[in-house]
């Protein structure tokens, strides 16, 4: 379950209703979906392309309502590990605040990931620390960056309206 940081502030959340009231309250959307539904064995570095496509198939009905409710056309897997060439250099992309002007869709598998959240019209910049069954949704055009904890691994589930248009603008 997440862990939420404001770093102006200073408050940390954890307990899951006020994660859930906190991540409403700044306009983004958080949603346990939990883990039980995964293939057991995940535990391969890097995922194959069976394993990817198996993950995306345990979500499907999920995957469907929203492609049905947002629009969202395709989902894919994305893994990175310390051994992922060129990690650094992918995740510089998206280290420095940007925004999209897609949603930012993700569900995640294995590994942790931290979206650091900058809500529209307030001081506040929270640090959203997300785990294996946590799924998010920063809206398009939200200030936001991402990074990876110091383990530098995470498996995730990505949606996309349009893939081709996924890119980081720099705020
Ligand atoms: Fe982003």
């Amino acid at each position: 379950m997440a862990v939420l940081r404001n770093r102006t502030t200073g408050e940390v959340i954890s307990e899951l209703t006020a994660v859930e009231s906190a991540m409403k309250r700044v306009g983004v959307i958080y949603e346990v979906w939990g883990t039980d539904l995964l293939p057991a064995d995940l535990s391969s570095r890097n995922l194959s392309d069976a394993e990817k496509q198996a993950v995306l198939a345990a979500f499907e009905p999920r995957l469907a309502k929203l492609k049905q409710e947002r629009g969202y056309k395709t989902a894919d897997v994305v893994t990175l590990y310390p051994d992922t060439p060129n990690l650094d250099v992918m995740l510089a992309k998206f280290d420095k605040k940007h925004l999209h002007t897609d949603d930012e869709v993700r569900f995640i598998v294995q590994g942790r990931g931290v979206f650091t959240l900058y809500p529209a019209g307030s001081k506040d910049v929270i640090d959203a620390e997300l785990c294996p069954g946590d799924f998010i949704t920063v809206p398009a055009n939200y200030h936001h960056l991402f990074t990876l904890t110091g383990e530098r691994r995470i498996t995730a589930i990505r949606l996309f309206t349009d893939p081709a248009g996924w890119v980081a603008n720099y705020v």
